[in-house]
């Protein structure tokens, strides 16, 4: 939608400044301010009734009495007046508008329907609006040098495109960057995104050739699913490095189910972000790391790093990061090797990291380096410099950027307690080698450019329809609710599920120990015994369930043990479940949740009774590719456990991944469901598949509003 405005908000030939301030220090003057001072190239018309000038530009009373035509009107009066203002410009036929002005839904009550008036306005003159309540927009491009915010200090030019959910956290970052060295092509503040969104912009910068890194601060993510569509399109063309404010969030509701406890909206980011190839900074410090070492404009080849520094402690500090962040040391060629040693400083270590010690002179810094970088081993360098008292650190960076340059392996400085204002640091910067205070963050960097690389390789994979039973599900869940229950039994679990193909443990419910004897012999020995009734959520810490069951002896004393343990815990039970028991298998978990922004998303990991003390778990948004599926599957720790560990044999994974991609699509099916856990699902050998034993299945009632 915002395609043809988002050009009239970033390259106008025209501005209009509806609320241009003569009086220094408002924003309406600031902006008009910064339009002039940047040397923004189209015309500038500050309307403002009570003056005929605004910093020596004729000003106009009104955007009626403009002459030309206005393609971007800022719009920077009080809220009591903005929308008359914003009316006027419909009238006049103003393309794009960037509302700065404060004082919509951010305040709740009046604020809600201004804003809804707001936009009503823009979709009636079919305006595209970036706001309210935002910093403003950039765009460095020469031809049109426009910044038409209130911060204060311009960004440099460069290729970065940021856009922010926060104004001032905005105006931080791009002073911040200023002093890193980065430059901007375009900048963003969304204000309350009433109209543009975060995804608009997204796909715009995608197809943006002066945006060669597109960095985000996002508060949430509106649309999630739109978000992961348009992401995964634009990550495969240029990086997309985002932090996201919100973890805290995790963990934060209550809930009974194991997949509930381990979700929790960040978790869904996470998702998302995985799922997408956006890179996730933790911190805003991060972001600038990642975005240096992106302006590089190189990926490494593989995950074989050399690093080289004068000093070992801080080398080991990058070979520590490096490897937690699942990179490795090269392994030296022979004839890397053999040149090194042979004009090797006396107490150096020439092996991987090479440490020259502080009396390598800047000649064997730039050998090293230059013979590292030739060698076919070495995908990336981290050049770690202490400066020593005798070594000018200006000639120092020198060798290092003139090495660099002339091969096209990513090298990443950590320059030891040098900040942006050191001229060693803009001797790197300014010929564009990323420089680092701390060795871990050029480590943590080069990962982002290795994680980023890979995924450029990953193959995406398909989304797969099965043939399913769902109007057979769909019953099942309307007898539940019009039964007014929101927990399927096991057997309707049981059905429910393998309606969409989902393999169970084959099971009865049974009346009586007799009953259960006749079921225990079709099924074949061993069996499992379940009590089964509503007061059982966590059925083994209530002894529930027995395992194992060998004959109908053993089946008979433990049922009626069964029933006395349940009796004396006074809890009521509906009758007793036989089912096929799975001895050798891995036990995994697949579950899903609702969260209310992201919408239902799925938790594989190591099931069985330690799932929340484990944590070990990945998470999906569906829809999901088959690659998705094997995705989470390799995601978690115990993965190698699943591909057989000690002699055991491999299981069924591509029988896991079909059931993760089953799960996907049925969830997907009914928004009835809040909460699924299948735990465990018993991951049987290759071949053979895995049987789902135990499934809670939760629904949200119908006159709850879902979550
Ligand atoms: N059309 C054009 N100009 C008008 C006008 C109208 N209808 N009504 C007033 N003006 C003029 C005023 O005369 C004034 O110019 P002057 O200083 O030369 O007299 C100028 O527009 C600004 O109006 P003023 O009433 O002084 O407003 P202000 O500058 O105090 O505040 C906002 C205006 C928009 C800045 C303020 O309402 C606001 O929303 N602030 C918060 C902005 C914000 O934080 N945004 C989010 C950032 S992340």
């Amino acid at each position: 939608m915002a395609g043809d405005g988002l050009d009239a908000i970033f390259s106008p030939a025209s501005i209009a400044i509806v609320g241009a301030s003569r009086h220094i220090g408002k924003i309406g003057y600031e902006i008009v301010k910064n339009l002039l001072a940047n040397g923004y190239r189209g015309s500038i018309y500050p309307i403002n009734p009570k003056t005929d000038e605004v910093l020596g530009v004729k000003a106009y009373p009104s955007v009626a009495a403009v002459p030309g035509p206005i393609d971007l009107a800022v719009i920077v009066v009080p809220a009591a007046y903005a929308l008359p203002a914003v009316e006027e410009c419909g009238k006049k036929g103003v393309r794009g508008l960037v509302v700065i002005t404060a004082g919509f839904r951010e305040i709740g009550g009046a604020g809600l329907e201004r804003e809804r008036e707001l936009l009503g306005l823009c979709k009636a003159y079919g305006m595209t609006m970036i706001g309210p309540n935002c910093m403003g927009v950039i765009n460095t491009h020469p031809d049109v040098a426009m910044d038409a915010t209130f911060a204060p200090t311009p960004p440099l030019r460069g290729h970065v495109s940021l856009v922010t959910q926060s104004g001032a956290l905005g105006v931080a970052i791009l002073e911040h960057a200023k002093s890193l060295g980065i430059g901007f092509a375009k900048f963003c503040s969304l204000g309350n995104k009433a109209q543009v969104s975060l995804n608009d912009l997204l796909q715009a910068w995608g197809d943006d050739p002066e945006t060669k890194i597109i960095v985000a601060y996002i508060e949430n993510f509106g649309n999630p699913k739109n978000f992961v569509r348009i992401a995964r399109e634009v990550t495969k063309k240029k990086p997309v490095i985002a932090v996201k404010a919100g973890r805290s969030e995790a963990g934060g509701r209550a809930t009974a189910s194991h997949t509930g406890s381990l979700g929790g909206s960040d978790l869904a980011a996470e998702a998302v972000f995985n799922q997408t190839g956006v890179l996730r900074a933790n911190a805003i410090e991060e972001l600038f790391d990642y975005a240096s070492a992106f302006s590089l404009g190189t990926l490494p080849k593989g995950n074989r790093v050399a690093v080289i520094s004068d000093a070992g402690g801080p080398a080991i500090m990058a070979v520590d990061e490096l490897s937690a962040q699942g990179l490795i040391l090269s392994e030296f060629t022979q004839a890397t090797k053999a040149s090194l040693k042979s004009w090797a400083p006396p107490d150096a270590s020439m092996a991987n990291p090479i440490d020259l010690t502080p009396e390598g002179s800047l000649e064997d810094y730039r050998r090293a380096l230059a013979a590292v970088l030739e060698d076919e081993n070495v995908d990336a360098a981290i050049a770690v410099y202490v400066p020593p008292v005798r070594t000018d650190e200006v000639e120092w960076a020198r060798v290092v950027w003139t090495t660099a340059q002339k091969h096209k392996k990513p090298v990443l400085c950590n320059f030891l307690g040098r900040t942006e204002d050191s001229p060693g640091f803009l001797e790197l910067v300014s010929h564009g080698l990323p420089s680092y205070l701390y060795p871990e963050s050029a480590a943590r960097s080069l990962a982002a450019l290795y994680r980023y690389a890979q995924y450029l390789k990953r193959d995406e994979g398909r989304t797969r329809t099965f043939e399913v039973s769902r109007a057979r599900a769909g019953t099942i869940l309307d007898t539940v609710l019009g039964e007014s229950r929101t927990r399927l039994t096991e057997i309707e679990s049981v059905e429910f599920l393998e309606a969409y193909g989902i393999q169970t443990a084959r099971a009865r419910m049974c009346k009586d120990i007799d009953e259960a004897a006749v079921v225990a012999r079709q099924l074949g020995y061993p069996v499992v015994l379940k009590a089964v009734g509503r007061q059982l959520v966590h059925k083994t810490e209530q002894g529930a369930v027995v395992l194992d069951i060998r004959d109908e002896r053993a089946l008979r004393l433990e049922a009626m043990r069964l029933h006395h343990r349940m009796e004396t815990q006074g809890i009521a039970i509906d009758g007793i479940l036989v089912q096929e028991h799975f001895s050798r298998g891995k036990e995994v978990i697949l579950g899903m949740t609702r969260d209310h922004v992201y919408g239902p998303f799925l938790v594989f990991g190591l099931g069985g009774i330690y799932v929340e003390y484990l944590k070990d778990v990945s998470f999906g948004l569906p829809p999901l590719t088959d690659q998705d599926a094997y995705r989470m599957i390799r995601a978690i720790r115990t993965y190698p456990l699943l591909t057989g560990v000690r002699g055991e044999p491999p299981r069924d994974i591509d029988a896991l991944a079909e059931a993760i991609l089953r799960f996907a699509q049925l969830v997907l099916d009914f928004d009835q469901i809040q909460e699924i856990d299948l735990n465990p699902i018993i991951a049987l050998e290759e071949g053979k598949g895995y049987r789902a034993v135990d499934a809670r299945i939760i629904l949200t009632p119908p006159d709850s509003e879902r979550t």
